[in-house]
C-alpha cells in the first residue's frame, strides 16, 4: 500500500519554503507513489485537522513564489492558545495523525520547530524536519534555506544606503533581523561593506563605535554605515542578561525561575528602540548627522534566490528519500554538496551562534570593519 505523508510549515515564513514543499511533494508522489497532504498554518492546522491534498497541479508554479502556500504560525503544540486558554494539544495531534492514516509528518521550520518536532517524535509519530530560517541559526546544518535570499536583500539595502550616506556625509544605522544570532548582519555587513558590524555574539561599547567612525573621518571619510542586528547588545546589556540567565538556570524553585524569566522579559522590553538610541548617541559623540533604517520583514519577503531554491530542492528530495527508506526522527541537514540525517534530539534546543573568532569575523576585521569591542 502506498504511504501517506503530511507537510507543514512553522515559525516565521522564509523564502524557499514553497520550493521545499514542492520538492518533498513531487519526489514523494512522483518517485515513490506516496499521497501527500499539507496542513494549514503550522502546528495549529495539525491540531485542528485543517489540511489540503497536495495532489494534481497544486505543486506546480510555486518554486519561485515567496512565503508559504500552506500558511505558517508560531504555535507550540504543547502550549497552544485555544479560545484564550493555553493547553497541551499534542494528543489532538496524535489523533489527527492516526485518523488521517499518516506514515510521516514533515515539519519545515527553524529552531522552535525542531523542538516541537522532537516532542511529537516522543509521542510516537514518524517526524522528519527540514531547516529553514533567514537567521541561519539552526544547529548541525551547514546552512538553512531562506538565509541566502535575506542575505541578498540586506546586502542590496546596505549598497543603496551607501550612496545616500556618502552624499549627505551621514551615519546610517541599518537594523538587520536576528534576535539571537548575528549571521545575517555579519554576512550582509561584510558583503555590503559596512564600516561597523554589531551582532549579539560580540557585545559593543558605543564609545568604541564612535571612535571607529571618527577614525574614518580623520581619513577623509565623513560618512559611515553601521549594520546592527536586532539583538545586538551593549556590554552592560549583555552582562545583565547573562546574569539573569545564570540565575534562571541555577534556580531550584519554580517561583525563582518565573521571576528570572520576568526579569529577562523586562530587560528585552527595555531594549526596544535600541537602534534609534544608538544612532542618537553616535550623532552626539561624532557630530555627524545620523539616520536609521529598519529593514524588518522586507528581508523575509519576495522570491527566493537561486541558492535557496537549489538548497530547498536538494533537502526536500532527500527528505522524500529518507521517508521511503523509513528513516524518521531526524532533521535533513545540509552537509557540503550532500545532506546528513541528524537525530532531532541533537538539534532541538541548540542554537548555532557566530563564534567570535569565526573566519567571517576575522576577514571583516582584516578589511578594517569595527565590531565596537
Ligand atoms: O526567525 C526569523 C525572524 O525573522 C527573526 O530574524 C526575527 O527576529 C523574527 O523572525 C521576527 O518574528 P516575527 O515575524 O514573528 O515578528
Amino acid at each position: 500500500m502506498s504511504k501517506k505523508i503530511g507537510i507543514l510549515t512553522a515559525g516565521g515564513d522564509t523564502p524557499g519554503l514553497n520550493a521545499a514543499i514542492r520538492a518533498v511533494g513531487k519526489a514523494a508522489r512522483g518517485t515513490y507513489g506516496m499521497h501527500v497532504i499539507g496542513f494549514r498554518d503550522g502546528f495549529r492546522g495539525l491540531v485542528e485537522n485543517r489540511f489540503v491534498p497536495l495532489e494534481g497541479d497544486c505543486l506546480s508554479g510555486i518554486l519561485t513564489v515567496g512565503g508559504t502556500i500552506l500558511g505558517t504560525g508560531r504555535d507550540k503544540p504543547h502550549k497552544m492558545n485555544i479560545a484564550g486558554r493555553v493547553q497541551d494539544m499534542t494528543d489532538a495531534i496524535v489523533e489527527n495523525y492516526q485518523s488521517n492514516h499518516l506514515d510521516a509528518i514533515v515539519c519545515l521550520g527553524g529552531g522552535g520547530t525542531q523542538k516541537n518536532a522532537l516532542r511529537l517524535m516522543e509521542k510516537g509519530l514518524n517526524v522528519i524536519t527540514l531547516p529553514k530560517t533567514i537567521d541561519n541559526d539552526v544547529a548541525r546544518t551547514d546552512t538553512t534555506f531562506g538565509f541566502d535570499t535575506a542575505l541578498g536583500i540586506a546586502t542590496d539595502a546596505l549598497d543603496r544606503l551607501h550612496s545616500t550616506a556618502h552624499s549627505h556625509h551621514r551615519i546610517i544605522v541599518a537594523e538587520v533581523m536576528g534576535h539571537r544570532a548575528g549571521w545575517l548582519t555579519l554576512g550582509a555587513g561584510i558583503a555590503g561593506g559596512a564600516d561597523v558590524i554589531l551582532i549579539p555574539e560580540i557585545p559593543y561599547a558605543v564609545d568604541k563605535v564612535s571612535a571607529a567612525i571618527l577614525n574614518r573621518v580623520r581619513h577623509g571619510k565623513n560618512f559611515s554605515i553601521v549594520a546592527v542586528a536586532e539583538g545586538a547588545l551593549s556590554v552592560s546589556e549583555a552582562k545583565a542578561i547573562a546574569e539573569v540567565e545564570r540565575e534562571r538556570e541555577e534556580a531550584q524553585k519554580k517561583e525563582q525561575r518565573r521571576k528570572a524569566k520576568e526579569r529577562l522579559r523586562a530587560l528585552e522590553t527595555a531594549r526596544s528602540g535600541h537602534t534609534l538610541r544608538l544612532a542618537e548617541r553616535l550623532e552626539e559623540e561624532t557630530g555627524l548627522e545620523s539616520r536609521i533604517t529598519i529593514l524588518g520583514h522586507l528581508q523575509r519577503g519576495g522570491i527566493p534566490s537561486a541558492g535557496d531554491r537549489l538548497l530547498a530542492t536538494r533537502l526536500g528530495t532527500a527528505c522524500a528519500d529518507l521517508i521511503a527508506q523509513g528513516t524518521f526522527g531526524v532533521m535533513v541537514a545540509a552537509r557540503g554538496e550532500s545532506y546528513e540525517a541528524v537525530p532531532l534530539d541533537r538539534v532541538a534546543g541548540q542554537r548555532k551562534l557566530v563564534p567570535p573568532d569565526h573566519p567571517w569575523v576575522r576577514s571583516a576585521r582584516e578589511v578594517g570593519t569595527a565590531f565596537g569591542d
